[in-house]
């Protein structure tokens, strides 16, 4: 774990199997700052690269980078480290039930090494503020739209002050009037935070309003990587019949 590698994440000929091939020989990185979406069919190994990134899942075979440290053979210990840094938003959001937005949020708080009681209401309101929800601080999950869940996930995310976000299919199920919304949070996030950030969507006009570049996966493989403006060059069937439906994949 002590080599450090020029790009924040990087996958080298990663190669995972369940019951077919899932990843096959896939490569692509991401650099610092940088916001990276990963497009591709249902069941194409989109949530499965996350699990990878999040050292949830290991590859048979290749190599995985995350925040500039090799993560292949890492301990539940180095793993912890490494998680402080890159954190995940769950599509559910996965909050708590039982706790106000504002205690889901503190749940997260606490858990920093630099936590700090008397400032905490601070934080917390600097958080909603961030996401545009310090109306709802004392609501409950149950009574929040499904993308006001996203947002809060996102804040209680950034309580642990990550450098990398990554998102499983933020927009979906959530109207399009909160999709924008969601979308200039994210865009926001970089700018204001200079996040990294891994965004897995079936949704076009997130990925070209969020993301600099895009890792297509097909079949188990990369069929394109590189920026979003040039995604309209590739010359790959499925592509071209992507870009001409124009639609939530
Ligand atoms: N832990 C696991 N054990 C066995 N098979 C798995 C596991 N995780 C994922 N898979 C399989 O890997 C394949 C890819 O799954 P993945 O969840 O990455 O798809 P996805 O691209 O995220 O799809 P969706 O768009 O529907 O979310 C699927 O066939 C899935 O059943
Ligand atoms: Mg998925």
């Amino acid at each position: 774990m002590s080599e450090t590698y020029p790009h924040y994440i990087e996958f080298r000929h990663v190669y995972k199997t369940f019951d077919y091939p899932v990843l096959v020989d896939v490569n692509f990185h991401v650099d610092a700052g940088e916001t990276v979406a990963i497009i591709g069919r249902s069941g194409v190994g989109k949530s499965v690269t996350l699990a990878h990134i999040m050292g949830f899942l290991k590859p048979d075979s290749g190599q995985v980078i995350v925040a500039h440290t090799d993560i292949t053979h890492a301990t539940e210990d180095e793993l912890r480290r490494i998680r402080k840094k890159v954190t995940m938003v769950f599509q559910s959001g996965a909050l708590f039930d039982s706790m106000t937005v504002e205690e889901n949020i503190l749940f997260s708080l606490e858990l920093r090494e630099d936590y700090n009681e008397a400032n905490k209401d601070e934080i917390v309101d600097g958080l909603l503020d961030m996401v545009g929800l310090k109306a709802y601080k004392y609501s409950f999950p149950s009574d929040l739209s499904t993308g006001y869940k996203r947002a809060v996930a996102i804040a209680r995310a950034l309580a642990a002050e990550p450098e990398c976000i990554l998102y499983d299919e933020p927009t979906t199920m959530v109207d399009p009037i909160m999709s924008d919304d969601l979308a200039n949070l994210m865009l926001r996030l970089k700018q204001e935070l200079q996040l990294t950030s891994v965004v897995v969507t079936h949704d076009v006009d997130l990925m070209y309003r969020v993301a600099d570049r895009v890792v297509v996966l097909y079949e188990g493989r990369v069929i394109y990587f590189g920026p979003v403006a040039d995604l309209e060059k590739s010359d790959h069937p499925h592509i071209q019949e992507f870009i001409a439906k124009d639609e939530v994949w």
